[in-house]
């Protein structure tokens, strides 16, 4: 049985104790706090409110101008961190700033604003009888009374324009996943370029040693990279290029290759693939040599390698692009073209 008592505390001017039916709790004095007592202090409070939440609007603006006004590639020196991207600093800065400004509006208005009520509370059984259900639903009915979100117009009404607000700079940056600026190349056209060209030597991922078909038994899986990746990464100062072009080199017996995606795109049953799923771009190395299988650890994709990389299970919706190789004058594994399709995730096709 619910039996709640509630103390000596009072919301502002016209909501006191009595109105809203409590009771006080006697060895509990209670301190009214100013914008109880005084309605010009109130109305400081509630403004103080909506500035932070006008606030908050006005840096969700500032996000979208930092997103668009700011160079990529611009950096900005950072002690301990070095140099970091401004865009980042300034995107972090803004939409941390909007988040803690709605947070702090929302305590000062709890703070300052809504009662300053003590409540007590026996235990109970665990489940509750009809009365107590009755009392929970009529609680409710007064919280929403007390929390003045019916009476405050301006913190009401701002604090919905920031919430509104609010997920728009989500929307900005996923505007890029799918809309390019107009004379920037595509999603599909940025992920078919990768640093694989035709003579591109194919190096092992770790120690980027030159690979030669003899080094890769039947049955065997060789994550691998291409030989410039080193000084193009040093370079840009990014992973793009390596996430790019990781590929798999897996060898089978040239007679289980039931299909490819072009003539002789293998070099004695050595094929190369991209490493990176097609569903949403999770690296991949789990090989099932006995069936040729690879599965992707994150969803469990499954692509068929003998069979031109098919998806034969799990929600990826494009096979896994090949690479076409055969060997240099020395001897060692090489590209013999770009890959022909977009390598990654397939959210482009979306659009
Ligand atoms: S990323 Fe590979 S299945 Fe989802």
């Amino acid at each position: 049985m619910t039996d709640i008592s509630t103390g000596s505390g009072h919301g502002p001017s016209e909501n006191t104790p009595a109105k809203l039916g409590y009771s006080p709790v006697a060895d509990i004095p209670h301190r009214p706090r100013v914008a109880d007592t005084d309605p010009k202090a109130a109305r400081r409070a509630e403004r103080q409110v909506a500035s932070m939440f006008m606030l908050s609007m006005l840096f969700v603006v500032l996000f979208i101008v930092a997103y668009i006004a700011i160079d990529k590639s611009a950096t900005v020196y950072v002690p301990v961190f070095g140099a970091v991207g401004a865009m980042n600093i300034a995107l972090g800065f803004t939409m941390g700033v909007a988040i803690f400004l709605i947070g702090a509006g929302a305590i000062q208005w709890a703070k300052k604003l809504m009662p300053d009520v003590e409540v007590v509370q026996q235990r109970h059984d665990l489940v509750s009888p009809t009365e107590a259900t009755k009392e929970a639903a009529a609680n409710y009915e007064r919280g929403k009374e007390e929390s003045g979100f019916a009476r405050f117009k301006i913190i009401r009404r701002t604090l919905i324009g920031a919430m509104v607000l609010f997920p728009i700079p989500l929307v900005v940056m996923l505007r890029d996943l799918w809309i390019s600026p107009p004379g920037n190349p595509s999603p599909s056209e940025l992920l078919t370029t990768t640093l694989w060209e035709d003579g591109t030597r194919v190096v092992t991922d770790a120690t980027y040693l030159p690979i030669r078909p003899e080094d890769i038994p039947v049955g065997g899986l060789v994550s691998a990279a291409p030989a410039d990746l080193p000084e193009v990464q040093e370079a840009e100062h990014d992973l793009n290029a390596r996430g790019k072009a990781a590929i798999i080199l897996v060898r089978m017996d040239p007679a289980e290759i039931v299909s490819q995606q072009g003539d002789g795109w293998d070099y004695q049953g050595i094929l190369a693939y991209s490493k990176i799923c097609t569903h949403v771009g999770c690296p991949i190395a789990l090989y099932e040599q006995r069936t040729h299988h690879l599965l992707c650890p994150c969803h469990q994709s499954t692509f068929d390698l003998s069979d031109s990389g098919n998806v034969i299970f799990g929600p990826a919706a494009r096979r896994m692009p090949q690479l076409p190789i055969g060997v240099d004058a020395e001897g060692f594994i090489v590209a013999k073209a770009p890959f022909a399709e977009p390598v990654g995730p397939s959210f482009w096709e979306r659009g």
